[in-house]
């Protein structure tokens, strides 16, 4: 039987590491001021959320969303020991594209140096922090069905350029950084039904769609764009707007309903999961979701203490995270699961 296997992971987090006692000093481009711009505090930032610090790509610009999915793809591909010319499918999830249109995949594609008449399938997916189980479904499928045979997915995030570094805007701000994390997935013949991806399900509730959102423009209306994007007053636009606390209780109960519902449909116990990997949006949902989950402690991996939420990089980045430092092995096997803006969610069970 044809079932998908993971053959490389990798991840890529920018050099700048902000530090909660950074972060009231930032302006809007990011820069550090003498001067408080924003009233928040360190033990605030940890004890309602966990993040202790975040990783920022330069000010300046001279880094896309593209150019940190081409670092961790690389890395993926290397672990793979794969050629990037063999690769025949990107799935790129992020909520963050480098512009507009078209979709990012097309700009990573180029900067692998893989593009031309033969260049390979190139999908662009959103679903925010849910994007990389949502992608590895669809990866899946796609390996599975023979569609493909080496499909490079990523979910890559640049979120620095685009928080309100304001008081206005802090509840939000706090949380999120820069970063990718990918995986190469191919097709494996074998018997063992437990081998490679075992299991993907996902959902949404479009109900709580304005619940957590980015507007940047409404198309629906003309001028799309009717603010001046200069002005912190008028630009409330551009940046995410949450309900944080319905957020919260949605995300915990997904996250529970979801894992325990993987590990019913699958027939598996924690005896067969070696590692919990919960998406990282705050540390406070994945300690409530690990209470009423019943997942043993021990086998919780969390990462946002040292990378914010990185939304569609989290499940990947803290996965190679902590196969870095030792704790993650090949052939592990993982039980994935994450909430987001849509709201979305989904679990997913696989090997490493
Ligand atoms: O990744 C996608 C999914 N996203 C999430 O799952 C995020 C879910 N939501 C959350 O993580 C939390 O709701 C937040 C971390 C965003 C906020 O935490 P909270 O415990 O729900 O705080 P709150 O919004 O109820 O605010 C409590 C107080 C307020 O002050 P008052 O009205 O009590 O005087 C806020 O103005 O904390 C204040 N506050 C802050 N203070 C210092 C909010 N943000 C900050 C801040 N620094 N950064």
């Amino acid at each position: 039987m044809r079932r998908s296997i993971l053959l490389g992971l990798g991840s890529y987090v920018p050099d700048r590491v902000v530090t909660n006692e950074e972060i009231p000093y930032l302006d809007e481009r990011h820069e550090r001021r003498a001067e408080v711009q924003t009233e928040t505090s360190d033990a605030w930032i940890r004890t309602r959320t966990g993040v202790e610090a975040r990783r920022y790509v330069p000010a300046g610009g001279s880094m896309a969303c593209s150019d940190l999915a081409l670092e961790a793809s690389r890395r993926a591909i290397a672990d793979a020991s794969i050629e990037a010319r063999e690769i025949d499918c990107i799935i790129y999830a992020t909520l963050s594209p480098d512009i507009h249109f078209p979709g990012t995949a097309v700009f990573l594609q180029s900067k692998l140096g893989i593009s031309g008449e033969e260049g390979c399938a190139c999908y662009d997916i959103r679903q925010q922090c849910s994007g990389f189980v949502y992608g590895l479904q669809m990866a899946d499928a796609l390996v599975r069905t023979g569609t493909y045979r080496r499909v490079l997915l990523v979910g890559a995030e640049l979120h620095s350029h685009s928080l309100d570094y304001s008081t206005r805007g802090r509840d939000v701000m706090v949380l999120f950084g820069d970063g990718a994390g990918a995986v190469v997935i191919g097709p494996s013949e074998t018997d063992d039904e437990r081998a490679g991806v075992l299991y993907t399900r996902v959902g949404a509730d479009g109900t709580g769609a304005w619940d957590l959102y980015l507007k940047v423009f409404e198309i629906s209306k003309a001028p799309y764009v009717w603010y001046d994007a200069a002005d912190r007053e008028q630009n409330l636009v551009k940046y995410p707007q949450m309900n944080g606390k319905r957020v919260f209780l949605h995300a915990v109960r997904h996250m529970v309903l979801a894992s325990q519902r993987a590990l019913s449909e699958t027939g598996l116990g924690w005896n067969d999961i070696d590692w919990f990997v919960p998406h990282q949006a705050n540390l406070r949902i994945n300690e409530a979701v690990t209470q009423y989950a019943e997942i043993p402690p021990e086998k919780v991996l969390n990462s946002i203490q040292l990378y914010g939420n990185t939304t569609a990089a989290s499940v990947p980045l803290t996965l190679d995270h902590w196969r870095r430092e030792g704790k993650v092995r090949e052939h592990d096997r993982v039980l994935a699961t994450v909430f987001g803006s849509g709201y979305t969610w989904g679990a997913a069970i696989f090997q490493i």
